[in-house]
Parts: structure tokens; C-alpha cells; sequence
């Protein structure tokens, strides 16, 4: 589905009734990263997954920024007269969730923290940020999708999943250069979300893969220590995608947190 906001056209997948669940992709993916998600867990949760703006169908246009994705994802709860949903954040999505808990937390009924950190880039990250930029711009999305996957899947699945690899590498090289390199210079610019940790007063999973070195498991610990009641779930087996390294086990934890906020 695609609809006019913000000034750019905006492209989601809404499948699933029951609470409204909002997934936020990470850098640099698109909606249909969500896929194993989505046709599992229709039946506990609506589904939305929505492009952000530069990615997948989403016109690529300035500005981008964290506060800026998080409008858009306002804008689009509010096309679909969504008043509250569940914000799920993937590595970068969990960005533009702190970004939407900061600017809007009237509308986020719980936090889905997947692959993510709280803290601003180090001197050292900012550096690695240039350097793809850089690329980027003279390469292209392939040789960000050649250079980025590694990092992102888990040892196990290099070793074992080639088929999940390939579907990110496609993914990925399909990006457009703008909005790759806009969200490039959005992560750069973002703020330490470090702060807003203690304010948060939502229900809160945080999921982390073990094997995942961008993200590590002590950043997730570091955020569930400062999240009022946040619930840690750490992935054998799974790196920095934990949702389509370890599908089957990353749903069912996110069914089970979805059921019980009916008690909160
Ligand atoms: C992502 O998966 O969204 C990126 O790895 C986030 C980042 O580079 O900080």
C-alpha cells in the first residue's frame, strides 16, 4: 500500500488484526525484511511494516533523520486512524524508535528493541560511517550490501544459511543510493538515546542475537538495566538480523510479549 505523507509517497504491508504492531526495518533494508514476521504472526497482532522514507517503495527524498522517520511513522498511524501501537525497532528502527518516544510516546503502546544500542556513534563508528558513505556514493548500493552483510549476519548463519544471506544481498544492493546514503548521514547525526532510557514507562522487550558484534548482547543488557521492567531475551545462534537468522524463536518470544500486554 502506498500513501501520500509528509510530502513523499510512503509504502507499507498491513496484514493481521488484533494489537497494532509497527516494524521498523534496519540500515540498509526494506519492509519486506519483516516477511517472516509478518506471515507469522497475523493471527495474535496487525502487522505494519512500512518502508522508510528513501527505502524499499518510499520516495527517497530530504530530509532524513531519526526524528524525521519517526514523523513519517506518526503520520502513517495516523492515515490508518491508529491511535497506539507497538513499536518494533531493528538495529537502525530501534533509532527511529527512541527518536518516536522522545517526540510522540503518546502513541507507542510497547517496545519491540531488536539488534539495537542506545548511544550515539564513537569517534571510531563515525570514521567507519564516512568511509561507507564514501562508498556509497561512488559505488553504489551493491558494493554497501558486499561490505555491510558480513557484518550483520551471525557466524552461524554465514556458516550455515547461504539462502538468507542471498536474500539480504539482493535486498540490500536494491536500495536507493539516496536513501542509502541518507540514512548514513542520519545515524551519524543521531543523538545518544542514553537519556531517555530511565523515561521509558511502556512495557519493553529487548531481544539481541548472541552472535551479534555490532550490537553486542552488553549493549542489550545495558539497555534492559535502565528500562524500568524491560525484559531481555538474548538468540543463540543469531547475529545483528536475529528475526530471519532465528525466525521461528525471535516470533515466538514477540507473540508472547504481544499476548501479555493485555495484562498491562
Ligand atoms: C542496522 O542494522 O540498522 C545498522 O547496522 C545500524 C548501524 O549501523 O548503526
Amino acid at each position: 500500500m502506498i500513501a501520500h505523507v509528509n510530502g513523499i509517497d510512503l509504502s507499507w504491508d498491513d496484514v493481521g488484526a488484533g494489537v497494532p504492531v509497527v516494524f521498523l526495518h534496519g540500515f540498509p533494508l526494506d519492509r519486506t525484511f519483516w516477511k517472516p514476521q509478518l506471515s507469522a504472526l497475523i493471527a495474535q497482532a496487525r502487522c505494519i511494516a512500512p518502508d522508510l522514507r528513501g527505502f524499499g517503495d518510499s520516495t527517497p527524498a530530504a530530509p532524513y533523520s531519526m526524528d524525521q522517520y519517526a514523523d513519517d511513522v506518526v503520520a502513517l498511524l495516523d492515515h490508518l486512524g491508529i491511535d497506539r501501537a507497538v513499536i518494533a525497532g531493528l538495529s537502525m528502527g530501534g533509532y527511529v524508535a527512541f527518536a518516536l518516544w522522545r517526540r510522540h510516546r503518546e502513541r507507542v503502546r510497547a517496545l519491540i528493541l531488536a539488534d539495537t544500542r542506545a548511544t550515539a556513534d564513537s569517534a571510531e563508528g563515525l570514521e567507519k560511517r564516512r568511509a561507507l558513505l564514501e562508498v556509497a556514493r561512488r559505488e553504489g548500493s551493491g558494493a554497501v550490501a558486499t561490505r555491510q552483510l558480513p557484518t550483520l549476519l551471525g557466524a552461524t548463519t554465514r556458516e550455515r544459511n547461504p539462502d538468507v544471506a542471498e536474500w539480504l544481498h539482493l535486498m540490500m544492493a536494491m536500495q536507493p543510493v539516496e536513501g542509502v546514503a541518507g540514512a548514513i548521514e542520519a545515524m551519524m547525526a543521531r543523538p545518544d538515546s542514553t537519556p531517555d532510557l530511565a523515561t521509558i514507562t511502556v512495557p519493553t522487550l529487548i531481544v539481541v542475537g548472541e552472535e551479534d558484534t555490532l550490537t553486542p548482547p552488553s549493549d542489550a543488557a545495558a539497555m534492559a538495566g535502565a528500562i524500568r521492567g524491560a525484559r531481555l531475551e538474548t538468540l543463540t545462534l543469531a547475529g545483528h538480523l536475529a528475526p530471519v537468522e532465528r525466525p521461528a524463536a525471535f516470533n515466538h518470544i514477540v507473540a508472547e510479549f504481544v499476548a501479555s500486554l493485555v495484562y498491562c
